[in-house]
């Protein structure tokens, strides 16, 4: 059977196109070093969270003059600390790990957002500008009482 030569070329440009998906994708995951999300987190035990020197006493530390470090723990079904209170004017890296399920940490009205996954530290970092009070959620189905998740973030004056 002949083949029409536009068949024979679309056969060779489909296959083109396969071969060139599989190398790009080759490429870019191990060239380019590529890593699915949470592969360079660091990580920690639920189990040691207790013994933990930064998660032992969930926190807020002020670091530098406007900066500080939030340590914080979701568990079913509450953040500690319950409430984190940071100054007006300053940069704020939360540190968020869970001790049990996958939780998140969201802070209501603003695209501050993560999730929350045991053995995890999920690390973001946040300038509050002007003296408000937050809500902090839990946007995962966490258990039962996950729509009672809830904390506080106040940014004081
Ligand atoms: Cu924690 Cu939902």
């Amino acid at each position: 059977m002949k083949i029409h030569t536009y068949e024979k070329l679309w056969l060779v440009a489909s296959l083109v196109l396969i071969v060139g998906f599989i190398a790009t994708i080759t490429y870019g995951s191990v060239a380019l070093g590529i890593t699915m999300v949470g592969d360079e987190e660091p990580t920690i035990e639920p189990d040691e969270i207790s013994d933990d020197e930064r998660f032992g006493e969930p926190r807020v530390e002020q670091v530098g003059e406007n900066e500080y470090e939030a340590y914080v723990i979701a568990q079913t079904f509450i953040f500690q600390p319950e409430t984190i209170e940071v100054p007006a004017d300053s940069e704020v890296t939360f540190y968020v790990t869970s001790r049990d399920v996958i939780h998140s940490f969201s802070v209501v009205g603003t695209n501050t957002n993560t999730m929350v996954i045991p053995g995890e530290i999920s690390t973001l970092t946040v300038e509050f500008d002007e003296p408000d009070e937050y809500g902090i959620v839990c946007n995962e189905y966490c258990g039962d009482f996950h729509h009672t998740m809830e904390g506080q973030l106040h940014v004081v004056p």
